[in-house]
C-alpha cells in the first residue's frame, strides 16, 4: 500500500507543480495535493486504503505528511524556540509545542505580523545541521536548522540595513560576516559569527502561512526544500510573495 501511495503521489505531483520544480517539489505541494487526491472519488481505485477504524478521508489525510516528507527536506531544531500567542500574551515556547493553528511571531514587510502554523511535523533520522551564531548589539543568538534550509540575509551590495535588501540563501550558503535579520520586539540586524555543522536525530518541519517565523529571535523562512529556482532568490519579499501566491489556492482551505 505504502508503495501504490507514494506512485499516486509522484503522478499527484506531477500534475500540481510547475515543470521547472519536479525535480526538488516543495512539501506543500505535494501534501496538498495528496489531501486533494484524498478527497476525490478516485482514492479507492488510487490504492490508497483506509484501515479498518478509519474513514477514508482521515485515513488517507494521515498518510499524506509522511508521504510528502523525505528525509532530505530541510528545517528546524527540535530545541528552536518560537514566540506563540496565547489569549491575549505571548510565550515563548520550544517547536514541539507548537500545533497547526497556533499564532506564531514573524516579521513581514518590517511589521510585525502573527502568522498562522500550517504544519509542524517532528521527524527522527539523522539530519546534517548548520547552527548560526548572531551577534546583534550586545545580544547573541543561535538557531540551528538544516543545511538546505532558506535563510533571509543581507546582500553584500546593500546600501542600508533594510528588509527590502534580504536575499535568501541556504543555510549551508551562509559565511561568517555576513548579515541576517533579527525580531526581538522589532525587526533588527545582526553579524552571523560563528557556524557549526553537526548531526541531530530529530528535527521539526514547520510551515507558516507567509513562509516565515522567528525563530530563537531570528528570521527565518519556513521554506525549507533547498535551492528552488522558481522564486526570485535575490529578494527575501518577492520570495514570499510568490511561494505565498503558489500556495494561494491550498492556502484558502486551510
Ligand atoms: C501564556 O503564557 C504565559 C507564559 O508562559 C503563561 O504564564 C500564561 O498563563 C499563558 N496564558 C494562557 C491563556 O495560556
Ligand atoms: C549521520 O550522518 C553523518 C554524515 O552523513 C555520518 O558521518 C554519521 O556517521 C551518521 N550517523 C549515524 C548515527 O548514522
Ligand atoms: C527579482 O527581484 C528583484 C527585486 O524586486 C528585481 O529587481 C529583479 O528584477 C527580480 N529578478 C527577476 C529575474 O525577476
Amino acid at each position: 500500500m505504502a508503495l501504490a501511495f507514494r506512485n499516486t503521489l509522484a503522478l499527484v505531483m506531477l500534475w500540481l507543480l510547475p515543470p521547472q520544480s519536479v525535480a526538488g517539489p516543495g512539501y506543500l505541494a505535494c501534501y496538498y495535493g495528496c489531501l486533494g487526491v484524498c478527497f476525490t472519488a478516485g482514492v479507492a481505485a488510487a490504492g490508497i486504503c483506509p484501515p479498518a477504524g478509519l474513514s477514508g478521508a482521515a485515513a488517507c489525510t494521515s498518510g499524506c505528511a509522511a508521504a510528502c516528507t523525505p528525509t532530505l527536506l530541510a528545517c528546524f531544531s527540535e530545541d528552536t524556540r518560537v514566540q506563540v500567542l496565547n489569549g491575549t500574551g505571548v510565550a515563548v515556547v520550544p517547536l514541539s509545542a507548537v500545533a497547526p493553528g497556533q499564532r506564531l511571531w514573524s516579521f513581514y514587510q518590517s511589521k510585525p505580523l502573527a502568522v498562522k502554523v500550517l504544519e509542524n511535523q517532528r521527524l527522527q533520522g539523522n539530519f546534517s545541521f548548520v547552527e548560526l551564531v548572531v551577534v546583534s548589539g550586545d545580544q547573541r543568538f543561535s538557531l540551528a536548522i538544516t543545511e538546505s534550509h532558506n535563510m533571509p540575509r543581507l546582500r553584500r551590495s546593500a546600501p542600508e540595513l533594510r528588509e527590502a535588501h534580504l536575499e535568501v540563501a541556504t543555510a549551508e550558503e551562509l559565511r561568517v560576516g555576513d548579515i541576517v535579520a533579527t525580531g526581538v520586539s522589532r525587526l533588527g540586524f545582526g553579524v552571523v559569527s560563528e557556524l557549526r555543522r553537526m548531526q541531530k536525530s530529530v528535527k521539526h518541519v514547520l510551515t507558516t502561512e507567509t513562509g516565515s517565523v522567528v525563530a530563537n529571535n531570528i528570521l527565518s523562512s519556513t521554506i525549507c526544500d533547498g535551492r528552488d529556482d522558481i522564486y526570485n532568490r535575490s529578494s527575501w519579499l518577492v520570495t514570499l510573495n510568490q511561494w505565498q501566491a503558489l500556495h494561494e489556492e491550498r492556502l484558502k482551505q486551510m
